[in-house]
C-alpha cells in the first residue's frame, strides 16, 4: 500500500490498535530543498514537514492513538497543558470523539492560531498566569485526583503514535535514496518526539527489521533561552535539571522541564547524536530559508534547521551527511511570528501606472 495515503495507521502493527479516532494524521511530506543543502553542505537534506498534519502539527499522530484510548476507557474529560499546538491537537479529535476537553495555556506566550483552533473546536480554555511547566504540573495534578485523563507526551500512547514520524523517515528516504539517513535533527522541548522515534528504532533493531549500523543519529535542537536538555547532554547528566525561566520566540518549545528527559536523554547517547542551542535569531533566519524553498514552519520547526546549520559550522556534522531535519509545525500557525521575520505589505493607490511606477523604483 501507499506510505502518504495510509499515514499512521498504515503502521498499526507497531501501534497497540488496529484503528483510530482519525482525522487523518500522518503520511506527511519529505520534501527536497536543494538550495539549503547546497548552503549547508551535506550530502543530501531532507524535511520531514509534520505542520501538514490535520491540525498543522505532529500531535495529531499521538492524539489518534491516546484518544482512541480515552474512548476505550471510558473518561468524562480529556486534558493537557500545552505551549499550543497539543491543546489544538487535542481538542480537534476530542471534538471528533464527542469528549469534553479542558486545556491549561500559559497566559500572553501561546501563538495565536493555536488559541483559534483550540477555541473554535470547543475546548475549555483556561490561561494561566505561569510558565507552561507550571501548567503541566496543574494538569498532573488534576489527573492524579480523577478529573481528567491527560494527554501530554506523558500519556505513552501518545508517544505510540509518535512513533510513525521515525517508521516513515525511514520508509520514505529508503524509498527515495536506497540508504537510510545519517541523522535526524529535531527540536525539542518536552522530547516526546526524542524518545519516540528512539523507541521505535529500538522496536525495529531488536524485531530484526532494521540493522543496528543504521539507526539514525538523534540530534535534539532546543532554543538557547530555554536548553535543560542541552546542558544535560553537555555535562553527561541522566535527567535534566529544571529551569524555572524560560525565554524564546519558538514560544512552542519555551520548556524548562522536558519530562520525557529521562527516556530521550539515553536515545541521544546511544545512537551517537548531540544537542545544541541556537538563537531567536538564528531560529528565524532558517524559518525565512526554509520559507524559500516554500516550506512554511512556525519558529520551533525552524530549530531544526538553525541547529543543523550550527552542527555543520563547528564540524560536527561532516559533508558527507545524510540528514533529515524535523519541521514540527505549520507556518500558519503563529502568524506574528512569520509577518515578523516576512517583509512588510507596500501601499500603493488603486492605479496601474502608480503599480508601475512603484515596480520601476
Ligand atoms: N515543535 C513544536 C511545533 C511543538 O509544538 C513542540 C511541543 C515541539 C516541537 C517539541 O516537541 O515535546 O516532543 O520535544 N509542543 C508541546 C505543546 C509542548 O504543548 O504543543 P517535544
Amino acid at each position: 500500500s501507499n506510505a502518504i495515503a495510509d499515514g499512521v495507521w498504515r503502521y498499526s502493527a507497531a501501534l497497540p490498535f488496529d484503528d483510530g479516532v482519525s482525522l487523518p494524521e500522518g503520511g506527511t511530506p519529505l520534501h527536497e530543498v536543494p538550495r539549503l543543502e547546497e548552503e549547508l553542505g551535506v550530502d543530501r537534506l531532507r524535511v520531514k514537514h509534520e505542520g501538514m498534519n490535520p491540525t498543522g502539527s505532529f500531535k495529531d499522530r499521538g492524539m489518534t492513538v491516546g484518544v482512541r484510548v480515552a474512548e476505550k476507557v471510558g473518561v468524562d474529560r480529556l486534558a493537557c497543558a500545552s505551549t499550543g499546538n497539543t491543546s489544538a491537537a487535542l481538542s480537534a479529535y476530542g471534538a471528533r470523539a464527542g469528549l469534553e476537553t479542558l486545556v491549561l495555556l500559559p497566559a500572553g506566550k501561546v501563538a495565536a492560531g493555536k488559541i483559534a483552533q483550540a477555541s473554535l473546536h470547543g475546548a475549555r480554555i483556561l490561561e494561566v498566569d505561569g510558565n507552561f511547566d507550571r501548567c503541566l504540573d496543574i494538569v498532573q495534578n488534576l489527573a492524579d485526583r480523577g478529573e481528567a485523563y491527560l494527554l501530554n507526551s506523558l500519556n505513552p500512547f501518545r508517544l505510540e503514535g509518535q512513533k510513525t514520524i521515525g517508521l516513515e523517515i525511514l520508509e520514505e528516504f529508503r524509498a527515495d535514496e536506497g540508504t537510510y539517513p545519517d541523522r535526524i535533527v529535531l527540536p525539542v522541548g518536552n522530547a516526546g518526539n526524542t524518545a519516540a522515534l528512539y523507541k521505535a528504532f529500538r522496536e525495529l533493531v531488536e524485531s530484526g527489521a532494521l540493522d543496528e549500523s543504521d539507526v539514525p543519529k538523534l540530534t535534539g535542537v532546543q532554543a538557547a533561552g530555554s536548553a535543560p536538555m542541552v546542558e544535560a547532554v553537555e555535562e553527561g547528566w541522566d535527567d535534566i535539571q529544571r529551569w524555572e525561566d524560560v525565554e524564546t520566540i519558538a514560544t512552542a518549545i519555551r520548556i524548562g522541564n522536558p519530562v520525557n528527559a529521562p527516556k530521550a536523554l539515553p536515545g541521544i547517547r546511544e545512537t551517537g547524536g548531540t544537542a545544541v542551542a541556537v538563537s531567536d535569531e538564528q531560529i528565524t533566519a532558517a524559518q525565512r530559508d526554509l520559507a524559500g524553498e516554500g516550506v512554511g514552519v512556525e519558529p520551533a520547526s525552524a530549530a531544526s534547521v538553525a541547529g543543523l546549520r550550527k552542527l555543520r559550522e563547528r564540524g560536527v556534522v561532516d559533508a558527507d551527511e545524510q540528514v533529515v531535519c524535523l519541521t514540527t509545525g505549520h507556518l500558519l500557525k503563529d502568524p506574528d511570528a512569520a509577518a515578523e521575520a516576512g517583509s512588510d505589505p507596500e501601499p500603493v493607490p488603486d492605479d496601474t501606472d502608480a503599480v508601475l511606477d512603484l515596480l520601476a523604483e
